[in-house]
C-alpha cells in the first residue's frame, strides 16, 4: 500500500455504470463496468431500475479499488456524472423509488408536449430554461410519475395520493446525478447542469421556475437543493458504516454531455466538443452568456464552480448514433459494433442509400418528436454493406447538421472539433466525420473524458488538482483526422441526406 491518492468518478449510462480511478496526471488507474437491464413496457416507453443503478454503482466501485489494490481512503472524492433527463421519484423514509425511473429516450409524454404547443406554453419554457418543449426532458415524465405511480405499491400503510405525499416532502424528485448523490451521502441535492435539463429549471435567475412549477404541478418540497459542479463545500461524504467503510467526500457532479465538456478542457467560449455514445451530443462553451438559439439547439448550462458565475453552452443533441449501430446488431446485420467499419469499407459510397434514424424522434436541429426511422434510396442491387456504411454515415451527417446550426448561431467556423466516446475508438467513423462536416476531428489519449470531466470536478473542489491550467496540461491530442473530400462531394451527399431526413419528418402524425 502506497500514500498515494486518487480522485474516483461514477459515470452513471444509458446503458451501464462505470467507476473509474484516476491519478493526478488525469490516467485511468482502474476501471469497471456493468451494464443494467432496460425496460420497454409499450412502444415508445423507456424504463430503469433505479435500485438496479444503484446496486451496479457500489458493485463496480468495490470492483474498480479492488482491481487495482487501492483502499477508499486512498480516494480524495468521488465526483458524479450521469445520463441526464431520466427521472426518479423516491420515498423519503424508505429511500426506495415509487416506480422505475423513465428514460431521456422515452416518447411517453409526447401528447402532453404537443398540448403545451397549443397552450401557448412553448415561448415561456424556451425563453426561461433555454430548452425546446420536448418529452426528451424531466418535467413531464415527473409529472406523468406523479399522476400514474400507484400510490398503493409505493406504501400500503399510507394510501395518501402521491402528490400530496410529494407537497410534504415524503416523495423526492432527482435526476440520475441526485438519486446517487442521495444514496452515496444521505443529501438531497443536484447540481446546475443537471437542473438545467429538467425543463424546471430558469437558467438565467438559477432557481427552480415557479409558474413552470405551477404548469406541471410539480410540487417545490420534492425538489433538490441545485449546488455547483464543482463544490467546495462539498455535497457531503460516503456513510463510514457503508459499503464502502470510510468518508469519502462527494464534491462534483455534471451531466455526462457538460461532464465530457469539462473532460476535454473546454473551459473557454468558443471551445467545442462532440461525445459519441447511445446519442450524441455537440457542446460549445459560451462562456457567460446564455446564448439565444435560431437554429435549433439548446441553450443550456455548461458547468460552474463555487463561488463563479455558470458558464452556458449551446447544445445539439442527438438522439440516435451509438443505439443506430445497436439497432443493426438487433437486426441481425452484425455480429459485433467493431464489424461495422470493414463492411462499411467493404463499398466505396452508399450506393444512394441514405438511413435516417429517427427511432425515437429527431431531436437537434429538427425537434420533431413524430419523426421515425428511414431508410431511402434501395434499388435491387443494395447490399448489407450499402445499408451499415448508410448507417455510419447517418451519424456524420447528424454531427453535420448540429455544426451548421452552431456555426450560424455562434458565428464561429469551427476548424477543429474533439470527439470522445465508445464509437471514436473507429478510425473510419472519425475519418468519415471529417470528410462530411470538412472539419478536423481531434481524439485525445484519455477517451473517457466523461468520467474524466466529474474526476476534475470533484478534485477541483478538494484541491487535489490547483486549477484548470493543470487538466489541461493533461490533456493530450492521440491522433487527428484531416478531410479528404472534395467540398463539393460532401455538399452534395449531404443536401441528399437533408431530402432524406424530409421524409422521416412527421412521419407518426395522424
Ligand atoms: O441527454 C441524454 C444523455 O445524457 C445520455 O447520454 O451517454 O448515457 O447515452 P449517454
Amino acid at each position: 500500500m502506497t500514500d498515494t491518492t486518487y480522485v474516483g468518478a461514477v459515470d452513471q449510462g444509458t446503458t451501464g455504470t462505470r467507476f473509474i480511478v484516476f491519478d493526478h496526471g488525469g490516467q485511468v488507474v482502474a476501471n469497471a463496468y456493468e451494464t443494467h437491464e432496460q425496460f420497454y413496457p409499450e412502444p415508445g416507453w423507456v424504463e430503469h431500475d433505479p435500485m438496479e443503478i444503484w446496486e451496479n454503482t457500489k458493485s463496480v466501485i468495490t470492483q474498480a479499488l479492488g482491481q487495482a489494490g487501492i483502499s477508499p481512503e486512498q480516494l480524495e472524492t468521488i465526483g458524479v456524472t450521469n445520463q441526464r433527463e431520466t427521472t426518479v421519484l423516491w420515498n423519503a423514509d424508505s429511500g426506495k423509488p415509487v416506480h422505475n425511473a423513465i428514460v431521456w429516450q422515452d416518447r411517453r409524454t409526447t401528447e402532453r408536449v404537443e398540448e403545451l404547443e397549443e397552450n401557448g406554453t412553448v415561448e415561456t419554457i424556451r425563453e426561461k430554461t433555454g430548452l425546446e418543449p420536448d418529452a426528451y426532458f424531466s418535467a413531464t415524465k415527473a409529472e406523468w410519475l406523479l399522476e400514474e405511480a400507484d400510490p398503493i405499491k409505493m406504501e400500503r400503510a399510507r394510501p395518501a395520493d402521491i402528490r400530496d405525499r410529494a407537497a410534504d416532502g415524503d416523495v423526492l424528485f432527482g435526476t440520475i446525478d441526485s438519486w446517487l448523490i442521495y444514496n452515496l451521502t444521505g443529501e438531497h441535492i443536484t447540481e446546475v447542469t443537471n437542473a438545467s435539463r429538467t425543463m424546471l429549471y430558469n437558467i438565467h435567475d438559477l432557481e427552480w421556475d415557479d409558474d413552470l412549477l405551477e404548469e406541471f404541478s410539480i410540487p417545490k418540497a420534492m425538489l433538490p437543493e441545485v449546488r455547483p459542479s464543482s463544490d467546495d463545500e462539498t455535497y457531503g461524504t460516503t456513510d463510514p458504516e457503508g459499503f464502502l467503510d470510510a468518508e469519502i467526500p462527494v464534491a462534483g457532479a455534471l451531466g455526462d454531455q457538460q461532464a465530457a465538456l469539462f473532460g476535454q478542457t473546454c473551459f473557454d467560449a468558443g471551445d467545442a466538443k462532440n461525445t459519441y455514445g447511445t446519442g450524441s451530443f455537440f457542446l460549445m462553451n459560451t462562456g457567460n452568456e446564455a446564448v439565444k438559439s435560431d437554429h435549433g439547439l439548446l441553450t443550456t448550462i455548461g458547468f460552474q464552480r463555487s463561488g463563479e458565475p455558470v458558464q452556458y453552452a449551446l447544445e445539439g443533441s442527438i438522439f440516435v448514433t451509438g443505439a443506430a449501430i445497436e439497432w443493426l446488431e438487433d437486426m441481425s446485420l452484425i455480429d459485433n459494433p467493431s464489424e461495422t467499419a470493414e463492411l462499411a469499407r467493404s463499398v466505396d459510397t452508399t450506393d444512394g442509400v441514405y438511413v435516417v434514424p429517427a427511432f425515437t424522434g429527431l431531436g437537434a436541429p429538427h425537434w420533431d418528436q413524430r419523426a421515425r426511422g428511414t431508410i431511402v434510396g434501395m434499388t435491387r442491387g443494395t447490399r448489407k454493406a450499402h445499408v451499415i456504411r448508410a448507417t455510419l454515415e447517418s451519424i456524420a451527417y447528424q454531427t453535420r447538421d448540429v455544426a451548421e446550426a452552431m456555426e450560424a448561431d455562434s458565428g464561429i467556423e469551427m476548424s477543429s472539433l474533439r470527439v470522445d466516446g465508445g464509437a471514436v475508438k473507429n478510425n473510419f467513423l472519425c475519418q468519415l466525420q471529417s470528410d462530411i462536416i470538412g472539419s478536423e476531428i481531434v481524439r485525445p489519449v484519455v477517451d473517457e473524458t466523461t468520467a474524466l470531466g466529474s474526476a476534475y470536478a470533484a478534485g477541483l473542489a478538494v484541491g487535489y488538482w490547483d486549477d484548470v491550467d493543470s487538466l489541461r496540461d493533461n490533456w493530450h491530442v492521440d491522433r487527428t483526422f484531416d478531410s479528404t473530400m472534395d467540398d463539393e462531394v460532401a455538399d452534395a451527399r449531404y443536401e441528399r441526406w437533408l431530402d432524406a431526413v424530409d421524409r422521416s419528418l412527421d412521419w407518426a402524425r395522424d
